[in-house]
């Protein structure tokens, strides 16, 4: 796998799924950990959280995360057995944030001059989504250290969670339209591949440059059993339970267009096959489970793989 050059040169390889590093500054453990030296994020092109233009609630509640976001073995047990047999997580975060508004006063503030940081948005309405990035993308492209936008295809507020092909196709246009020379990532869910035919050549003629994958509803991953998180219909699980279908869609993708693919990894094993799948072609790898879970983790891989 090569790594992706970006059109402003940015090269990306080694990633942290958005929604791992908090809003491109990282978690307040995060901080700790990086002030203890046992992370490194300077070796990762970051994804901010998603951010939608005014602020979401979401499901999320910092006095009990749990409720909305839970480990879980590969069984989907969650629980202690899940705390302890890790390999992934069930979340319904909902996308709570603050709005992009705040977000665009405060980063260019906050942000660590040495962090590579991409901005991740999300419409919120569903009258005036291409308007909404179109507005957001514009503001981002005078941020410094922003090295690119991923537009995030979910949207809880849609049925079924997803942006269709018409609407991630006018999201895109209207963030290449008021950010040409932001590189666009468009960020998809497994749930989007019947819709794979419609927009892939879309995505290609607006001159995306990477597709990345999200967290996969729980009910395709684990269609007999019972969500921890069905109060919010389930959530989306991420991490090893997931991968097999992430893979299938990530071969569907790689078979139908030259857009390079951004792999999720939660371990070495997951590097090799995202490897070999890619083969010559560029692609990169992001960590975003394996991120929150065990920090340290990703900057391990990346000194076995030889950095
Ligand atoms: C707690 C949590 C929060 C997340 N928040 C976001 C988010 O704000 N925006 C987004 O595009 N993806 C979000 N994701 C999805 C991840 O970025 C990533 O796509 C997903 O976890 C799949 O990668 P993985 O299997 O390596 O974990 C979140 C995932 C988790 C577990």
């Amino acid at each position: 796998m090569r790594e992706i050059k970006l059109s402003n040169g940015h090269k990306l390889r080694w990633t942290v799924a958005s929604g791992a590093f908090g809003p491109g500054t990282g978690w307040w453990w995060d901080k700790v950990l990086m002030w203890l030296g046992f992370i490194d994020p300077t070796a990762f092109t970051i994804v901010a959280k998603t951010f939608t233009e005014w602020p979401r609630r979401g499901n999320f509640r910092w006095w009990a995360p749990w409720k909305t976001i839970q480990f879980i073995n590969e069984f989907g047990d969650s629980g202690v057995r899940g705390f302890l047999f890790c390999q992934g997580m069930a979340n319904a975060f909902g996308l709570r944030n603050g709005g992009a508004r705040k977000w665009l006063g405060e980063f260019p503030k906050k942000a660590n001059p040495k962090f590579s940081v991409i901005a991740s948005i999300s419409p919120d309405s569903e009258t005036d989504m291409a308007g909404e990035i179109g507005r957001v993308a514009h503001e981002i492209r005078y941020l410094k250290h922003v090295k690119g936008i991923e537009l995030n295809g979910s949207c809880p507020n849609k049925r079924g969670g997803i942006l269709d092909a018409c609407e991630i196709t006018s999201c895109s246009e209207a963030c290449k339209g008021e950010a040409p020379e932001m590189p666009l990532i468009v960020k998809l869910s497994v749930a989007h591949q019947p819709m794979l035919p419609n927009i892939l050549p879309a995505l290609r003629n607006i001159g995306v440059e990477a597709i990345s994958i999200n967290s996969v509803p729980w009910k395709m991953v684990f269609p007999k059993k019972e969500s921890p998180l069905k109060k919010y219909g389930g959530g989306g699980v991420s991490g090893k339970p997931a991968r097999k279908l992430m893979w299938e869609f990530a071969s569907r993708i790689l078979a139908s267009t030259d857009i390079p693919l951004i792999f999720p990894a939660w371990d070495f094993q997951d590097i090799f096959e995202a490897k070999l799948m890619a083969g010559d072609r560029p692609g990169a790898i992001s960590f975003g489970s394996v991120w929150l879970r065990h920090p340290t983790w990703p900057n391990k891989f990346i000194r076995q793989a030889g950095g």
